[in-house]
């Protein structure tokens, strides 16, 4: 039977009533679920003083401090190694070796300094460690002489659609009292995430006078009792523009692509600011809010080739982070991701991107797409041969939209509060 008038304004009707009440339900059912019972302070966090305990130096001459690793290449089976020594060069090289191996490998690394303004770095080094096993725990060692300091970390497992993994989800973390919290929170998690997905903001020292870096270096000491032991996947915030000309300082991202190096070049990058890794069974993409994103600049390019190449038969699941979310319904920083939304929203949904993460609006919110709820209302409507509306098909049109989107509810990914 072919359509006739009647149905088609029915079926408008049921449609707009049917987006009425899934508006409505946002609103008022508020069914997010409740992922903690913790409760921030209204107040601000103030930051904890420079003499603090969780910054405190390393004993011992040029001991190494500010340790950190990251993924090193784009499967998982290499590991970016980074420390800092402060005085003089001391050695570039790493020690390791796989638990329960006696044979010692060693991987030589290289380091940098730079200036900020009145601020001279100590000696940043980078060592990337290739070829290792996955699923398989290691131990590392950097440091010379009587000031050697050993870590660990686990490679993931090999790359694959069902295979489990678990990561943690930080951003703007700062170095407030609150910050202390947040990653005691993260350390105590019964979920034991296994790598750091950083949305941005790291430091915050641009907010102290002349961009004060030695706040750089406290907020590497603070994190090293994470960071030495996982990867943590690094984007770039605002705060790390670090862009000043009344300081004579025009370079951009100076600091923090000193300090936190990633693997872009492995995914045909041409800058750290964007680039991709697969680990376990994600295809992770990183974006930059801050750099030039429109059509024909280079982070454009990149991604235009980049989406493509994600094989979803091998990682299900789609990630991109970067720092300014698309959505945002709080007044702070209320739509500042409104460009990138308006470029990239429609390949993300091309792509069936799996889930944005973001950060820089300290409020916590969560969205998830409607459209393919709508997509399944129209098939109720027009696949039945003999089409007539009646009051059970409203009913079950709304019981089927109430259980849909319940279901995207329990499905939309949970993670902790952030502050
Ligand atoms: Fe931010």
């Amino acid at each position: 039977m072919g359509l006739n008038w009647h149905r088609w304004v029915v079926s408008a009707f049921l449609l707009v009533a049917w987006a009425l009440i899934l508006d409505t339900g946002e609103i008022c059912f508020c069914m997010g679920g409740k992922t903690s019972d913790f409760l921030r302070n209204d107040y601000l966090s103030l930051d904890m003083p420079i003499d603090s305990d969780t910054f405190r130096v390393p004993p011992g001459y040029n001991a190494p401090q500010q340790v950190h690793i990251t993924q090193g290449d784009h499967v998982g089976k290499g590991v970016i190694i980074s420390w800092i020594s402060p005085h003089e060069p001391g050695s570039s090289t790493v020690i390791y070796w796989a638990e329960n191996s006696e044979f010692k490998w060693q991987a030589h690394g290289f380091f940098l300094t730079y200036k900020y303004f009145n601020y001279t770095s100590g000696y940043i080094h980078h060592c990337t460690v290739h070829n290792l096993e996955f699923d398989t725990k290691y131990y590392y060692e950097v440091g010379i002489g009587n000031t050697t300091r050993q870590f660990w970390f686990k490679t993931p497992p090999p790359v694959g659609p069902d295979v489990p993994y678990t990561f943690g989800l930080i951003g703007d973390l700062g170095q407030t009292y609150n910050s202390n919290r947040t990653l005691t929170h993260y350390e105590q998690s019964p979920a034991k995430g296994q790598t750091i997905l950083y949305v941005g903001d790291l430091s915050y020292a641009d907010d102290y006078p002349l961009h004060d870096n030695i706040r750089w270096d406290t907020w590497g000491r603070f994190t090293e009792r994470i960071a030495a032991y996982q990867p943590w996947i690094w984007t770039a915030g605002n705060h790390e523009i670090d862009f000043a000309p009344q300081l004579g300082e025009t370079r951009p991202f100076k600091p923090y692509t000193a300090r936190y190096h990633v693997p872009y070049k492995a995914s045909d990058s041409t800058s750290p600011l964007w680039y991709s890794i697969k680990r376990a069974s994600a295809y992770i993409i990183v974006m930059s809010s801050y750099s030039a994103l429109g059509k024909y600049t280079p982070q454009y390019k990149w991604l235009e080739k980049e989406l493509p190449k994600v094989n979803r038969t091998e990682t299900p699941w789609l990630i991109v982070l970067m720092h300014s979310p698309i959505y945002n319904s709080y007044v702070t920083h209320y739509m500042e991701g409104e460009t990138v939304r308006v470029m990239y929203e429609k390949w993300f949904v091309e792509y069936k991107v799996d889930v944005v993460f973001a950060g820089h609006v300290h409020a916590y919110e969560r969205s998830v797409s409607s459209k393919f709820l709508i997509i399944l209302t129209l098939q109720l409507l027009y696949t039945k041969d003999e089409y007539s509306l009646h009051l059970q098909d409203l009913c079950a049109l709304i019981v089927v939209s109430f259980i849909l989107y319940i279901v995207s509810m329990i499905f939309t990914l949970n993670f902790g509060l952030r502050y």
